[in-house]
């Protein structure tokens, strides 16, 4: 069953059932504002922090779902009858009113055509602007003069999460709303700078600030007393809950349109101001339309494909890319799943995402490697989930204040005791900042970032450089009886645990992580190191060999008395599939192993939908093992498709030349593929989601958790690098695709340090991979080198 379609001209996923099994979400705003909206206008604003500065009001888990939002009501004076402009939340019979919603990059249209009135309600942050824009334009289209009101509804939080769900005995009566000369003003009067505006380009009829006398205590959002009425109260008050409505009587006669414009924003009266000022013609938010569509244009053109497969074209090219750049942006914590509860940035999270989108968003990723580093500990840990203004030097601090003291007592960990020990630390964390900084300085030619000195948590400094080694030796340094890395408090999997045991997964990061600094080492001449980690891992790889191989595929680690994980001999979770996907993609694997390896993932763990992340599924708990025996089969990390991990998979199946399992699985899980089978997929098919229930659950097949999980950047990143093949070296373009060996090739465009590169790869003897000829500007050649010119370069590549 499909709900709507791809709208490839416009960037846009086209709703046009609304009725969908779930919230479809979107993400507005590209800078410090952020709107998290779905297909029915529900969702909710925050400016910088998720959990502290929540300017609208979000229920979450709750029915009806996911409310309220920004909702713009129509009533036709004459019979009362209203509906709104997205289906919820007045939820018109869809037999009697046609609704569409577009979802596209940081702009989402509502659209809705009732009883002769056509209205859309566009949804954006501008570029510049802290300010949520609703564009609502309304036609008449039948052939008599309509009598209507027009009201705007959003309802305003108190700020802080917790408070605003909790503790109402403070903020009750600390929240205040009143109105001037067509704006509305909140104030959270216990901070000092608490200030929300709502206005609109034109002179309301009425205005209505305070949440109950708009929606009234015994009714909802789909019937609320002020449109029952049709007039606003125009109450404010200090105190109490409030909301933003403003009142627009309208006689449009037929064929007439208009159009309104409202600013939901940060500040107070100034701003509010300047913004209405700003946008007083409305030609200036075409314009401001057209920035943002630039800004996004700019990105894909970083990296443009043209291949066989439209699922391969639509998705990197417009929506992976978004999900993946979302991630750096907001990284993991403003969803309606998490809704704004936890903040800061988790280690591991990071780092990975910071590694995916470094060719379309440089300096946005450098800014998140920097805040890592910051958080590294000397002795090479990192702190698993962080503020980065609690690690900012003192000079960068003075502007960076706590963003939100509490009128009641929230503690804040001070100095030192942000930095937790190692009974907390997660053993996988920082090893994955390592190739993060390696591809950084590839793709950017940043050489010298290595050398520039940042803090660690704990007091100190050194080199981007020094930062790395650190990590390094202390994985090195960290290992358990059976000389494999200890489990530590966790690693990538958070639910397996290990008991503090010993984890092969984190052996092999760390092997690839010597593998990105013994590069890195060997490109600045720091010849002798590169010596020392070269034996390193000649002697890591023969231990792991020895250590972890148990027949057919590798374990995943040991529990703390010692017993195998991922074993054979055991009767559940026999096998996983992180360790065997980084045995091979780290490179400790031999031809052999790896071939066997990744057969095993093949047989065991994939399905149409994706691969499992362990099979047979745990079904009695055991503490040893660690939490995941205590998740119910099938679901998030015991023997579900965990998206995250799939790429890891279709990468190491590239390293092995095998282009169409590769591709295979990328299908199996690409999102796009599952269009039309919603109502067994549910979620957004222009998303990945962070799972999908996996064959031991009812809900087999299932998607949950869009937009914030790794498998956006991780998808994009394994598409881009290995099935195109298409990676940044120290002073390199390589182009070595693993595609299937159907395709006759494709064509990216990819901008690498300031030149273009018009590739074309041609595969006339139908292989998976292997280069026979490769042409740089019409001349052969081995390598294509980094041309410094800034100009546009044509690369034939003949596969072979
Ligand atoms: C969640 C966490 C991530 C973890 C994964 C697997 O996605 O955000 O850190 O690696 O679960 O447990």
């Amino acid at each position: 069953m499909r709900y709507g379609h791809f709208d490839e001209d416009n960037n846009e996923y086209v709703i046009d059932r609304v009725d969908l099994p779930t919230s479809w979400t979107n993400y507005l705003g590209v800078e410090d504002m952020c709107a998290v909206v779905n297909h029915t206008a529900g969702g909710y604003l925050f400016y910088k922090s998720p959990e502290y500065h929540r300017i609208t009001r979000f229920r979450g888990n709750a029915i009806p779902m996911d409310r309220p939002g920004d909702y713009i009501y129509i009533r036709d004076n004459e019979d009362g009858d209203y509906f709104s402009i997205s289906w919820q939340p007045v939820g018109k019979p869809l037999d009697e009113a046609k609704y569409t919603t577009r979802h596209g990059m940081s702009v989402t249209t509502y659209e809705c055509e009732y009883k002769g009135l056509k209205a859309s309600e566009k949804l954006s942050i501008p570029i510049g602007d802290n300010a949520l824009i609703w564009d609502v334009v309304i036609t008449n289209q039948s052939d008599r003069t309509r009598d209507l009101s027009v009201f705007s509804y959003a309802e305003f939080s108190y700020h802080h999460v917790p408070i605003d769900n909790q503790n109402f005995q403070m903020s009750l009566y600390c929240a205040g709303s009143e109105y001037n000369d067509g704006t509305i003003l909140y104030d959270l009067f216990y901070e000092e700078e608490g200030y929300q505006y709502f206005t609109s380009n034109f002179e309301p009829d009425g205005f209505e600030c305070m949440r109950d006398e708009f929606i009234g205590i015994y009714n909802t959002e789909s019937n609320p007393k002020a449109l029952e009425s049709g007039a606003l109260g125009g109450h404010f008050e200090k105190g109490g809950n409030h909301c933003a409505s403003l009142q627009k009587n309208l006689e449009l006669k037929a064929g007439e349109t208009v159009r309104l414009i409202y600013f939901l924003g940060e500040g107070g009266y100034d701003e509010a101001g300047a913004i209405r000022k700003k946008y007083s013609d409305p030609a200036k938010l075409d314009e401001a339309y057209g920035i943002l569509k630039k800004f996004w244009k700019d990105k894909q053109q970083c990296f443009a494909v043209k291949s066989p497969e439209k699922g391969i074209d639509t998705m990197i090219n417009t929506w992976t890319l978004y999900q993946a750049e979302i991630n750096v942006m907001f990284s993991r914590f403003a969803s309606f799943i998490e809704v704004g509860g936890r903040t800061g940035l988790g280690y591991r999270d990071t780092a990975q995402d910071a590694m995916t989108v470094i060719a379309t968003n440089p300096e946005g990723c450098k800014k998140r490697i920097v805040e890592l580093l910051r958080a590294l500990t000397s002795s090479g840990y990192g702190i698993h989930l962080f503020e980065p203004r609690w690690f900012l030097p003192e000079e960068e601090k003075e502007n960076k204040k706590k963003p939100f003291k509490s009128p009641t007592v929230i503690p804040e960990p001070e100095g030192a005791s942000k930095v937790h020990g190692l009974d907390d630390a997660c053993s996988d964390d920082a090893l994955w900042l390592v190739p993060s900084i390696v591809e950084y300085v590839k793709e950017t030619g940043d050489t010298e970032f290595l050398k520039e000195e940042y803090g660690y948590a704990d007091g100190g400094s050194g080199s981007v450089y020094e930062h790395m080694k650190k990590i390094v030796q202390f994985s090195l340094k960290e290992v358990g009886d059976n000389g494999i890395c200890k489990g530590l408090r966790a690693d990538w999997n958070d639910c397996l645990n290990l008991g503090g045991g010993e984890s092969a997964l984190v052996s092999f990061l760390l092997y690839r992580a010597i593998v990105c600094l013994k590069e890195t080492a060997i490109f600045t001449g720091d010849i002798s190191f590169a010596k020392e980690l070269s034996e390193e891992l000649t002697r890591l790889s023969e231990s792991l060999n020895k250590t972890l191989w148990d027949g057919n595929w590798y374990l995943r680690g040991f529990t703390k008395s010692g017993k195998k994980i991922g074993t054979k001999e055991n009767r559940e979770g026999q096998i996983h599939l992180e360790s065997n996907a980084w045995a091979v993609l780290s490179g400790a694997a031999d031809a052999n192993r790896s071939e066997r390896a990744l057969d095993a993932i093949h047989e065991r763990l994939a399905t149409p939908y994706g691969i499992m992340l362990n099979a047979p599924v745990y079904t009695e708990p055991d503490d040893e093992v660690g939490f995941i025996t205590r998740v119910y089969p099938g679901l998030k990390e015991n023997g579900s498709i965990f998206s995250h991990p799939n790429p890891w998979v279709w990468s190491a199946e590239c390293r092995l030349g095998n282009g169409n399992r590769a591709f295979e699985y990328y299908r199996s899980l690409c999102p796009y593929y599952q269009n039309d089978s919603i109502e067994m997929r549910w979620a957004e098919p222009y998303s990945y989601c962070q799972f999908i229930s996996g064959k031991d659950h009812t809900t087999y097949g299932r998607a949950h958790h869009p937009f914030m999980t790794g498998s956006g950047g991780w998808a994009y990143f394994a598409v881009t690098h290995y099935i195109l093949g298409i990676q940044p070296n120290f002073n390199e373009l390589i182009v070595d695709p693993c595609i299937p060996d159907e395709w006759n090739g494709f064509e990216v465009t990819r901008k690498f340090r300031g030149a273009t590169y018009n590739i074309r790869v041609k595969n006339p003897y139908h292989v998976q991979k292997g280069i026979k000829r490769l042409l740089l500007d019409g001349i052969q050649v081995d390598r294509i080198e980094a041309q410094a010119d800034g100009r546009e370069h044509t690369v034939e590549v003949v596969m072979g």
